[in-house]
């Protein structure tokens, strides 16, 4: 037989696989009883493809449209279920559950091993323990004087821009923001985004793209597997993040050699690096290779910028667009800071209690989800119970924020951008059904941060600019 002739058989045999695979997972598979989209049940790559690449990003869209015609659970893929209920979604990702991350989505859009994508629940507690100090409430304290200082930095940007009446990209200007901020607390010192012209840096790019390829490591695992496979230096050509954090990286630890932390201001330091390198951070701690350390960090970079600064840009909007929210801002903090020009006096402990601008900033984190959706989770050996449907061993269940945020069963009227809701004698009860940095042993580790710091910044941002 011809070499087209062997070509043509394999190709043949490999279609005539798939079909068979795709009838067999649409009509036989355990879960072939849920409803949602036929060709989502027999390809979850071609699916994602199409709604995430075809249609850029609508993949949410879509599944929200199939939840309203169908309701709380659909199937998206040959085994993975996604589900819209606060109820389940509680249960599921509660302390004590046996629910783990799905190896499967994690391995393609983040590092194995890294705090975010370890998905084996002890490795992940050892890691979580080594980390843990980083992220304390004395660390933001520590850390609070720079942060006042960039924005400081960024109020004088703006009214740079605003004496020549030049508009500003404030896309760019939160991500500069953010990015300055957060490589501080990892490398010991910012990257300097806030100073360039036009708020650009290449380590902000170069995460946008790593997030732009992302959907293709989920929908085609193996095309990733190969792509990972290449030599070193194409790898590195395509994907340039890892040398820029490698440098950071092994720069901070050669400065910590020479610096006496007597010297070093506790904000200079990056306990991260520190915690990460030491063995004894925690029982069972391995210090991860140079590798694994530069990878830990481009996960902690990505968590803690995009994030943040998502949540930054749809915060100004929404604020922009209700005229009522900025004057009860302003009116509660003249009331509390009646001196403006002492921004000193605006401390953590001054401004947690503002209920109005706490109000505020638990509504943008509650509508701007960040991390928006389908963080799968695995049904464990004995499998679940789902409204009384056995659903098997080893199906990923997805949630997405983006839907639990504005699930009617909690949220009145929940497209509305409204304050207001959080002032109310329920907040305990919001508070718990509040997916945004997840729920249970997985929940986000930069909680605190955010939280704290949105509130100083948001205070800092309103006092005036010389
Ligand atoms: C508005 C800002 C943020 C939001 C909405 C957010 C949201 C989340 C969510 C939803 C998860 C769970 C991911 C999953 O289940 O796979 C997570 C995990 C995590 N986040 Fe955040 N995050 C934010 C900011 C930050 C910051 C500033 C940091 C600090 C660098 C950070 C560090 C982490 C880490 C280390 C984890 C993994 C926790 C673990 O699995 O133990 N996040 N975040």
């Amino acid at each position: 037989m011809s070499a087209f002739g062997i070509l043509g058989a394999l190709t043949a045999t490999y279609l005539i696989y798939w079909i068979v695979r795709a009838v067999y997972r649409v009509k036989f598979h355990p879960l072939s009883r849920f409803p949602g989209s036929k060709v989502a049940a027999a390809s979850a790559a071609w699916y994602e493809w199409y709604w995430n690449f075809h249609q850029p990003g609508q993949l949410l869209f879509e599944i929200e449209r199939q939840h309203q015609k169908y309701g709380p659970i659909i199937r998206i893929g040959p085994s993975d279920l996604h589900i819209n209920d606060p109820e389940v979604y509680q249960d599921v990702t509660r302390v004590g559950s046996k629910f783990v991350k799905d190896a499967k989505f994690y391995n393609f859009i983040t590092f194995p091993g890294s705090s975010i994508g370890e998905t084996d629940p002890a490795a992940h507690r050892i890691r979580r323990q080594v980390l843990t100090p980083a992220f304390s409430p004395q660390r933001v304290q520590e850390l609070a004087p720079f942060i006042k200082q960039q924005v400081d930095k960024l109020l004088s940007r703006f009214s740079e821009f605003a004496k020549t009446s030049t508009p500003v990209d404030v896309n760019a200007a939160s991500k500069a923001f953010t990015m300055d901020i957060i490589s501080k607390i990892l490398f010991g010192q910012q990257v300097g985004c806030l100073d360039d012209p036009e708020f650009r840096n290449d380590f902000v790019r170069y995460i946008k793209e790593a997030f732009e390829m992302g959907w293709t490591a989920t929908a085609f695992p193996e095309l990733t597997k190969f792509m990972l496979s290449v030599p070193d230096w194409l790898s590195k050509a395509i994907f340039p993040i890892p040398i820029m954090i490698f440098k950071e990286v092994s720069s901070y630890l050669e400065r910590q050699k020479h610096t006496t932390s007597v010297a070093e201001p506790e904000h200079m330091k990056s306990v991260v690096i520190d915690m990460l390198v030491d063995a004894n951070s925690a029982k069972g701690h391995v210090v991860p290779t140079p590798d694994q350390l530069t990878e830990e960090i481009i996960m902690l970079l990505s968590a803690g910028n995009d994030t943040t600064s998502d949540a930054l840009i749809i915060g100004i909007w929404q604020i922009c667009r209700h005229p009522e929210v900025v004057r009860r801002l302003e009116d509660e903090l003249n009331m509390a800071f009646p001196n403006v020009r002492n921004t000193d006096a605006i401390t953590y402990e001054n401004v947690r209690s503002l209920p109005y601008l706490n109000a505020v900033i638990k509504e943008i984190l509650r509508i701007s989800n960040p991390l928006p959706g389908r963080l799968p989770r695995l049904v464990p050996q004995e499998g679940y119970n789902l409204y009384g449907q056995h659903v098997p061993a080893g199906t990923a269940l997805n949630f997405s924020a983006h839907l639990l945020n504005r699930h009617p069963s909690v949220w009145t009227n929940p497209k509305d951008f409204d304050p207001n809701r959080w002032l109310g004698s329920d907040t305990a009860f919001l508070d718990k059904y509040l997916a945004t940095f997840q729920n249970g042993t997985r929940q986000c580790l930069g909680k605190q941060y955010v939280s704290d710091f949105s509130i100083r910044s948001a205070a800092w941002l309103t006092s005036p600019v010389d």
